[in-house]
Formats: C-alpha cells, structure tokens, sequence
C-alpha cells in the first residue's frame, strides 16, 4: 500500500446521524455504516472520514465530546467500531476520526472537575476561566462573540466565567497547559493504535490564544490575533505529525480551518505539520469561471510553496449543499452564503434542475483537479439543502444562540434516502422516524433508484470515480490550462492527453477540440459541443 495514498485520494464524509440507522431508532449509527460499506467500495472511494462519534450530549452534532476514548451508546459500542475499522479495510476503504481539540463537552470529566474545583485551581487551568469585567465581575471578561452567536461567556455559580468560542456546552481548552496537550497525543495514539488511519482536526487554526485574552479590536498582525491562527497552533501540529510519524504506515492529517488569509492557511501544510487541510476558497466560490480559474490557480501556487497537495471540497455537514447553492441566482452562492441566513433565501429562488447540472459538472472538476477530493454523504445522490424543516426540529445550536435569525445546518445533515418510496427510505427499519424528516421528493434520488439508471448522479460519479482509478496523471500532479478558450469555459490537460472542460457561459456551447474523444460527460453534447453548466473529460488520443 502506498503511504503517501493521502495525496491523491477520494475520500467521502460520513455525518454518522444521517447516513444509516442500524437498530430503527431514527439516528443513524456504526451499525449503519458496516451495512453500507459495500455501497462505498462500490462507489470507489479511498477512505471515508467519520464525524464525531463519542459520547456527547449533543448540544452541537457531537462536536461536544464528553469521552474521546469511547463511542456513543447511541451509536454503538467500541467493539463495533474496532469491527467497523477492520471491515472497511477489508474493502480497501481507509478510516479517518474526526478530533475536536478546541473544546470538550461540559460533560467531559475535566469540565466537571473544573466546576467543581476553586478558581485558580489546576483543574480550572485546563479550560479558560476568569473573573468578569464590571463592578462585581458581572460581564463577560472580554467582548469575544460565540460563532453560533451570543457572547463567547457564560458564568458559574462561583462568579468567575468560561470561554466557549462556540455553544456553552463546548469550553475552550487552555491549550497553554501541557496537560491537555499531552492528553490529546494519547488520543491520537488511543485511536491510531486500533488502526485508524487517521484524523480530520475541528477548528484547527483555533486552539491557541493570547493568555491576556484582550478585546478584539480592530485589525491585527498576521499570528497576533486573540483567539485564531496563532503562531503558536503550528508547534501543537508538529507534535502531532511526530505521533502520526511513528506509526507503519504514518498516519495523517486533515485540517478544517476556515481562513480568510490563504497564504497563512498553506503554513498549516508545510512538511512537518498537518498532511492536508480542507480548501473552503473552492468551497466558497460562486458558480463563475473566472473565479472558479482564480481559486484554483491561488490553491495551487500557494501550496505548491510547501510541497503539499491541494483538496477540493463542495459540501459539508457545516455548508449549504452545493445543488442547492449552484441553483441560485449570483448573489447567493459566493462567499459568505454557506450558512443559510433565514431571509436571505426569500428572495433568491432556487432551481434544482439547474443545481443539479451544475452539481454534476462540478462533480467532474472536482474529481480532475490535482490532489485529493471530498465527496460528502449525499453529493453523490445529488441531494439538495432541505430548506423547510419545521421550526421545533431544529437542532443545530445556531438557531437559537443567534436569536432564531440563522436556522443553521440541518438542512444539510437530513438522513439520506436509500431505497423506497416514502420516509425512511431505507434509513432505518420500515416504521421507523428518522431524526430529520425526509422530503418525500427524495424518492426520486434514493440509491436504490439510482443504481438502476445509467443517468443518474450516483452512476455519474462511480464512473468517474471509476475512470480515475484507471488514469494515472488524475489524482496529484500538475495541471496545465489548456490555449485559445473563450472566456465561460474552464479547461485543463491532465499529463498530455487529458482535459477535463466545464462551460460556465450560457453564451456558447463550446466546441470539443479536434481529435478529442469523450471519456465522460455530465450531460448532453449536442453535435459535438459542450452546452452551458455542463462538464466534459477528454482524451487526446495518440498526441
Ligand atoms: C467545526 C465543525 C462544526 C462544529 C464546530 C465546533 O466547524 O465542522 O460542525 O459546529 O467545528 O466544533
């Protein structure tokens, strides 16, 4: 097996709640997944990345872990898992973890320690508490805002106060303390030595921050701001690149960490820190060529400074999916408009036929760009947002720290659809309820459906995972934009006989060059052309 497998691969995103339920109680489970790993194989992945899975009292999809050492009982037992790991390498499919280091969940046994210890006290030193501002200490310490909303505060009985940059039951660790920087190398260690091979990083520009803990005010300099991309998070990674290191074969790395400043973002990949990290520039592009051609071209040349490969990524647990984003108008795709803002919506109607032939071109971009590429749960089904969940399902803590201003991600994290006609679609046992209701429109787009039809978007992307397998200059390596396109139109050689084409421009199906066979196409060429939203791989034969 090559050890460097990472820098080329395929890797899909299980949201575990959502992607099979194996004991019909409507959340989907480790259970889940082995029944469905012969799915995955089929599909063609390398690996799959699981989402949190450890105990957790759920007050953030599971990124609140109250034991990092177990899984929880909703979901299976470790037995299962060490079963699960085994199993999905029997498929040739690779396991990365998800780690959360940022915070623990208030249940965690350190945050329980902690409350229950004085101020000052060791057990206190592992999270971030402190006195309050104010006459009596009864404000916030600093004026640091929670990202799902509200103050990043929350007091405790004693009167001091806790950080948590993100719901209440996830305290910031003090990542200044040895302790907890030694208790996550023993996780990592714990996970690694049952076979996993490895992990995807939450928050991984966030863990250090200035001990002063000052107000943030205002512009910072690069590495000086409070609480994010501190210079100090790089010595924490290459700590942990020693413990992926020692093992045969090294394990690695996959940073999120959403960044404004992309030349910072490639320090997190340089040789002796983190394998990958997740490219949201892409992520967060419009459907626009030219600044699709921008984001690849600033991916690559900044990465290429540090000798890592890129990743290429369009959805996410944490995002709008991508058809629903591709099937708007402009204005509501770009930058800034993965979280659905309540109103922002209204006045953007969507258009899933178009989604949908753009999320297919987009499937084949992104599995022609240099590097490796993320496939999350659903993509492959073509799925769209579900934007009409009732109010009293919302889960994510983001609808109500924000004032119910911001439904949040649940409408990306509906449990998929598998076979059948109506709810569950096979997600768990017939009469079971899935946690999420399912559109009934899913019918259309359950797997089982789609397995029969040479159409559909999961045929789509098994034939050109597929195909990928079985064309060597795919996966890493250079990329050369192809001479004489007109403006709409993306295109780029892969080695010397491969081109992967997407027209952007509803202006003008794009003729296919001469003596360019079709490997693969996301629609329709009509006499030889490609049409707008559509995408194309080709081989020069005998160049
Ligand atoms: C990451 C996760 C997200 C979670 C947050 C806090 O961004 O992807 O789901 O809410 O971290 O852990």
């Amino acid at each position: 097996m090559p050890t460097d497998w990472w820098r080329g691969a395929v890797i899909y995103q299980i949201y575990i709640r959502g992607f099979g339920d194996g004991d019909g109680d409507g959340i989907g489970d480790v259970a889940g997944i082995r029944a469905r790993l012969p799915y995955l194989a089929r599909l063609g992945v390398d690996a799959i990345w699981i989402t949190p899975w450890y105990p957790s009292p759920m007050a953030d999809g599971g990124y609140d872990v109250a034991d990092y050492r177990d899984i929880d009982p909703v979901l299976g037992t470790l037995a299962e898992a060490d079963t699960l790991i085994a199993e999905a390498h029997q498929h040739g499919l690779r396991v990365i973890l998800d780690i959360v280091p940022n915070h623990t969940s208030s249940a965690h046994p350190w945050f329980q320690a902690a409350l229950g210890a004085a101020p000052g006290s060791a057990e206190r030193e592992r999270y971030l508490f402190r006195d309050g501002s104010g006459a009596g200490g009864d404000l916030p310490p600093n004026n640091w805002r929670s990202v799902f909303g509200g103050p990043a505060w929350t007091r405790v009985p004693d009167g001091q106060w806790y950080l948590h940059m993100f719901a209440p039951g996830q305290p910031d660790l003090n990542w200044a303390e040895p302790a907890v920087r030694a208790e996550f190398e023993d996780i990592l260690r714990f996970w690694f030595d049952r076979g996993v091979d490895g992990f995807r990083i939450d928050v991984a520009n966030r863990m250090a921050k200035d001990p002063a803990l000052p107000d943030l005010a205002g512009p910072v300099a690069p590495g000086q701001h409070p609480y994010q991309d501190r210079d100090e998070v790089h010595d924490i990674y290459r700590g942990w690149r020693r413990v992926a290191d020692s093992y045969d074969p090294p394990r690695v790395f996959v940073a999120e960490a959403w960044m404004q400043d992309q030349d910072r973002f490639a320090l997190y990949v340089r040789g002796d820190e983190l394998h990958t990290a997740f490219n949201f520039d892409f992520l967060t592009t419009p459907w626009d060529c030219a600044a699709t051609r921008d984001s690849i071209d600033g991916t690559l040349a900044r990465l290429r400074r540090v000798d890592a490969p890129a990743t290429w990524v369009l959805s996410n647990h944490d995002v709008v999916r991508h058809l629903s984003r591709f099937g708007r108008p402009p204005h509501a795709q770009g930058r800034g408009a993965h979280f659905v803002q309540l109103n922002a919506l209204a006045d953007s109607p969507l258009d899933i036929e178009l989604g949908t032939r753009r999320a297919r071109a987009a499937a084949l971009l992104l599995l022609a760009l240099p590097g490796s590429g993320y496939v999350y749960q659903g993509d492959e089904l073509g799925l769209w947002e579900v934007e009409d969940l009732p109010d009293d399902v919302l889960q994510d803590p983001t609808w109500e720290q924000s004032g119910r201003t911001n439904r949040g991600r649940d409408g990306c994290r509906v449990p998929l659809p598998w076979s059948g006609d109506g709810p569950p679609f096979g997600f768990g046992p017939p009469g079971s309820s899935p946690w999420l209701p399912q559109p009934s429109a899913w019918k259309a787009l359950t797997a089982a459906r789609q397995e029969e039809d040479p159409g559909s978007m999961l045929s789509l992307y098994r034939t050109a995972i597929a195909l990928r397998g079985t064309l060597d200059v795919l996966g890493d390596g250079p990329l050369a934009w192809l001479p004489d396109v007109p403006d709409g139109v993306l295109a780029f050689l892969r080695g010397r006989d491969f081109v992967c084409a997407v027209n952007y421009s509803a202006a003008e199906p794009w003729p296919l060059p001469a003596g360019a066979s079709v490997l693969l196409a996301s629609g329709p060429l009509p006499d030889g052309r490609l049409p707008a939203d559509t995408g194309v791989w080709l081989e020069f034969r005998g160049r």
